[in-house]
């Protein structure tokens, strides 16, 4: 089974080859020095190069497997969640391979993708397994059984993990992405020296609430700047991340150790991050193992799409298939 898998749901245009669950290439364009200018995704850029890339990716990513439209025996799609203009890109293009090589189509669930991403490398990885899914747009702890049964048990209610770096980052004046950067700079700063709250919400609750922290930081900078102190970006942005980072580790090891599981699987952009890394490898001990996708599948790729779509989803009509921008993962 060879599938091309398709992804445009935010700011990467990316394609990839995978022939019974194994990825053969794995092609991106990403638009981040574009949307930098402007501190963040704006939507229309973001379709409009879609549109001027996805063929070149697509061709690109045909060309490193070594294969043809014609040995494709399956379309795989991003149908959401993301942002509808730059999803319809990607399903209109899939729609129309799929229609003119008379195969079939399928549409994925990218945080489902992003959810399943660890097992791109890690073979042996079977569910039962705990998921902590930390992206751009969404947090979520759940239970992940079997790769359809799935219970949601904690999600943000307001900013998202990444969005939570982004935002921060933006404040101490660091470029968009502000996750990779926050990462970084924090290697020099001091996370002790500014003490964040770490909001852990209802006792035994799994859901989040990151914009209280981040209006902390802004506050704590604009009373530092108002009594003429120099913002230590450093110790700030380390402070920031060990807040966060505190209550990502204790929830998700709570939640392995109230469900038995001995398997966390960690996912989405923010999963990249070294110390959160760090944090999780000391907290879980010897008792729960850790899985983390690469890091070039960390990151919106389409690899993941193609992964997603051998284990889970169910063929669909091509022109009924429509983007589902607010698409939850269950
Ligand atoms: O999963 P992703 O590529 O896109 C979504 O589906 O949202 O995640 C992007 C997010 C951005 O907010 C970015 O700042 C964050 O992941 N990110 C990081 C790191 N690398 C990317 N956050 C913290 N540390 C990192 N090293
Ligand atoms: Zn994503």
């Amino acid at each position: 089974m060879l599938i091309l898998a398709i992804e445009t749901s935010c700011d990467e245009t990316a394609a990839a080859l995978v022939e019974d669950g194994r990825v053969l290439s794995s092609a991106i364009f990403t638009q981040i020095d574009i949307h930098r200018l402007y501190g963040g995704v704006v939507p229309e850029i973001a379709s409009r190069n879609h549109i001027i890339k996805i063929s070149e990716i697509v061709d690109r990513a045909l060309k490193e497997a070594g294969k043809s439209l014609k040995d494709v025996d399956k379309i795989a799609v991003t149908k959401g969640p993301g942002l509808v203009g730059a999803l319809l890109v990607g399903l209109n293009y899939a729609k129309s391979l799929a229609y003119g090589l008379s195969i079939p189509l399928v549409g994925v669930n990218h945080l489902r993708a992003h959810m399943l991403s660890p097992l791109i490398t890690n073979s042996d990885l079977k569910p039962p397994f705990l998921s902590l899914l930390v992206s751009g747009g969404h947090t979520y702890i759940a239970h992940c059984r079997d790769y359809n049964d799935i219970e949601i048990l904690g999600r943000t209610r307001d900013d998202a993990a990444g969005e939570a770096f982004d935002k921060v980052a933006r404040t101490l004046g660091l470029p968009y992405p502000g996750g990779p950067m926050i990462d970084e700079v924090s290697k020099k700063g001091d996370g002790a020296k500014v003490h964040f709250p770490r909001a852990f919400l209802e006792e035994g609750s799994y859901d989040f609430s990151f914009s209280g922290l981040k209006s902390s930081v802004l506050q704590y900078i604009n009373t530092e700047t108002q009594r003429g102190r120099e913002i230590q970006i450093a110790d700030v942005a380390a402070s920031f991340q060990e807040s966060i980072i505190d209550v990502l580790v204790t929830k998700a090891l709570d939640a392995c150790e109230r469900l038995s599981l001995d398997k966390l699987v960690v996912s989405g952009g923010v999963a990249a991050n070294s110390r959160l890394r760090e944090r999780l490898e000391e907290a879980a001990g010897g008792r729960v193992r850790l899985y983390y996708p690469e890091l070039k599948y960390c990151g919106d790729n389409a690899a993941m799409i193609g992964f997603a779509a051998f284990y889970t989803e169910n063929e669909e009509d091509y022109l009924s298939l429509n983007a589902d921008p607010a698409l939850e993962l269950v």
